[in-house]
């Protein structure tokens, strides 16, 4: 197609859009396309903290990029505020990958730039809008991103194209923090009852389209000086020249009435989630950053997970070499041989957390446990045990279940794992702050524990003491139910197989409660004799499962599975007797 072809139909399109469009006083859906001409040309700037571990991630979007002008151009501006070593990593690595990018017959950039300065203060933009104003008012660019080191895009190939197509003078992208944080690039001024619901529908993108915002926009800017109010507001103001002047983008956007619009049509990625306490504590920075980085796996559409975000590889950035495991002999992780896509989601999660876990293959309670498996292990029921919620036995699921995390316990002290271990089962999800919190626990020595449950569901909120706070994160647990993550210590793995339980089974977040003695049901609890394991939970939990029953993408490898007869004692000729479930629709055990 020539250009002429290509222009005339961006113009209908423009045209039948603009005829379609709905109009709204405010949070409209108002969109249209513009039209691109080929003597326009673009400038990216990016603005970086001293935060090294955002680079590899951020370089590798940048090299993404596709330049939709005849010219594009990137500036970073690199902020000194902090007097650490970071600081020179991060200058270090972002001049190599420039030197790299300037040899590279990839790049799209006619220049690349890196200015280098020292903030009054995090917060001071005023230095670099004033700087970015100048170099787009001498490079005579049509458009300006302007964004932070910080963000992820998804389709960096389409992001600069699409935006040149929304047309606005002033925009952002949607870019969201993970599930249920909802910070994002835009903001209302009403953040009560109806501006919530307004900024929820546009966040969760129940409504799509491009929305006049009355609040501002912030992290991702994208100007188009094509309008001239943008231009006299921004590029030829010389007001904007006085140095002890303090402003912000959306300050004056709003000052000068300067419509801006947040655009969510296309999912162009995350940011951070932010909140108060946060904002000025690197080290929360860094682990919602990292917490981000590891979400992202978990938006794929139903049972699928993503691939993790790309790295750059044009200079050597390896992931860390030192791993940890918190002081403790393993870390453990069941997981079915047959849900390879959970190990590799898993594997990145812990290579970007820097974790060190060894992959314990679960027992495959549909394809390995049958009657033979079960006289192997001399196995023997619980009297009288029947899932309180759908009356039925114990399935095989659950039985491959409780075998997996017995076999680690015998492991533990086949292998005398004096410091303990933590066990985490395959769908596990972690908190933002699961790696500070879990290190501020285990690394006090005086503190006494068999068992630390870092994720459970709570069975009796009103026997639980929350207001005892053990070191601000535990509580002593009442009666909980999954295994989706625990430590355990040496003596707890002990005392676990010490009574036997294979010769008197049940499920295993069942056996848990009874053995600190938190369990309701006596009569089972009277089988096991030394209930006094010493138990702790995280309040809130620090890990949860992947997916809830009952949500699109719960996905159960124990449910699914045949349930056993009632008999104590299992025989191969009671084989034709079991009950035969393959999908268990209602268990409380799994909903929220
Ligand atoms: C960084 O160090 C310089 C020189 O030592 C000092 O003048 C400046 O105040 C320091 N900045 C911060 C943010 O601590
Ligand atoms: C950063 O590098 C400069 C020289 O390149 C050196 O003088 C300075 O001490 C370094 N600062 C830190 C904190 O390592
Ligand atoms: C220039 O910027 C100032 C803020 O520094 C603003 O108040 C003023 O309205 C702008 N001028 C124009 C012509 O828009
Ligand atoms: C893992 O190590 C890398 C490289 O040292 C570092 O940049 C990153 O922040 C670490 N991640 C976590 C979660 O500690
Ligand atoms: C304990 O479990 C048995 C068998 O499932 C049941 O019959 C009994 O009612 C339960 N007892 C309590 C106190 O929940
Ligand atoms: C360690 O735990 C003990 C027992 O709960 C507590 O008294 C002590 O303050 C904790 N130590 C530190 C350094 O937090
Ligand atoms: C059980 O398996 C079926 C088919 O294999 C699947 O569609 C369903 O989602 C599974 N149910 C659960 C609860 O895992």
């Amino acid at each position: 197609m020539t250009n002429q072809l290509i222009s005339i139909l961006l113009f209908l399109s423009f045209l039948f859009l603009s005829i379609h469009a709905k109009k709204y006083h405010i949070f409209g859906n108002d969109e249209s396309v513009g039209s691109l001409t080929s003597d326009e040309r673009l400038l990216v700037d990016v603005d970086i903290y001293n935060r090294p571990y955002a680079l590899p991630y951020l370089l590798r979007q940048l090299e993404q990029l596709v330049c939709p002008c005849s010219q594009c151009y990137l500036d970073f501006h690199l902020y000194h505020v902090f007097n650490t070593t970071v600081e020179n990593e991060t200058s270090r690595l972002l001049n190599a990958w420039v030197s790299a990018m300037q040899t590279s017959s990839q790049s799209v950039f006619a220049s690349i730039t890196v200015q280098e300065w020292t903030a009054k203060s995090k917060t001071d933009q005023t230095n670099r809008l004033r700087d970015v104003m100048k170099r787009a008012s001498e490079l005579d660019v049509t458009y300006l991103a302007m964004f932070d080191s910080m963000i992820v895009l998804l389709e960096p190939g389409k992001l600069l194209s699409t935006l040149i197509s929304k047309d606005k003078p002033l925009m952002t992208p949607l870019l969201r923090s993970t599930k249920d944080m909802y910070t994002s690039t835009f903001y209302l001024n009403d953040r009560q009852s109806t501006g919530y619901d307004n900024y929820k529908q546009i966040y969760e993108r129940k409504n799509l389209g491009c929305f006049l915002v009355d609040g501002g926009i912030k992290d991702f800017y994208f100007f188009n000086f094509k309008y001239p109010q943008i231009r006299n507001v921004f590029l030829n103001n010389q007001s904007l020249d006085q140095p002890e002047q303090q402003y912000a983008i959306d300050v004056l956007a709003r000052q000068n009435s300067i419509p801006t619009y947040v655009c969510n049509r296309e999912v162009y990625g995350y940011i951070p989630a932010q909140f108060l306490e946060a904002m000025y504590d690197e080290a929360a920075i860094h682990d919602l950053y990292i917490h981000m980085l590891i979400e992202h796996q978990l938006n794929g559409p139903s049972q699928t997970y993503l691939p993790p975000i790309e790295r750059t590889s044009l200079i050597d950035i390896p992931l860390s070499t030192a791993k940890t495991k918190f002081g403790l002999d393993e870390i453990y992780v069941i997981n079915l041989v047959r849900r390879a896509d959970r190990r590799a989601r898993l594997q990145a999660t812990f290579d970007i957390l820097n974790i060190s876990a060894r992959f314990f293959d679960a027992i495959d309670g549909k394809h390995t446990v049958d009657q033979t498996y079960l006289e192997r292990l001399n196995i023997r029921l619980l009297p009288n045990y029947e899932d309180p919620y759908n009356r039925r036995p114990m399935n095989y699921g659950e039985l491959g279940c409780f075998f997996s995390h017995y076999f680690i316990w015998e492991d533990m002290v086949k292998n005398d794992y004096k410091n303990g271990a933590l066990i985490l089962e395959d769908d596990v999800r972690f908190d933002a702050f699961f790696k500070y919190k879990l290190e501020k626990i285990l690394s006090n020595q005086s503190l006494d524990w068999d068992i630390i449950y870092l994720g459970r569901k709570i069975m009796r909120s009103d026997e639980e003491a929350y207001e005892n706070t053990i070191e601000t994160f535990l509580i002593e647990p009442s009666y909980s139910h999954w295994t989706v993550g625990y430590a355990l210590s040496l003596r707890g793995a002990r005392m676990l197989l010490d009574e036997k339980p294979l010769q008197k089974i049940l499920p295993v977040d069942e056996y848990l409660p009874i053995m600190y003695d938190h369990h309701p049901n006596h009569s089972w609890k009277s089988h096991f004799h030394h209930r006094n394991l010493k138990a702790y939970a995280f309040h809130p939990a620090i890990i949860t499962p992947t997916h809830y029953f009952g949500e699109p993408n719960y996905i159960s490898d124990t449910e699914n599975t045949t349930v056993l007869g009632k008999e104590e004692k299992i025989d191969v000729s009671q084989r034709s007797k079991l009950v035969s479930v393959d999908v268990i629709t209602k268990n409380e055990k799994d909903e929220l």
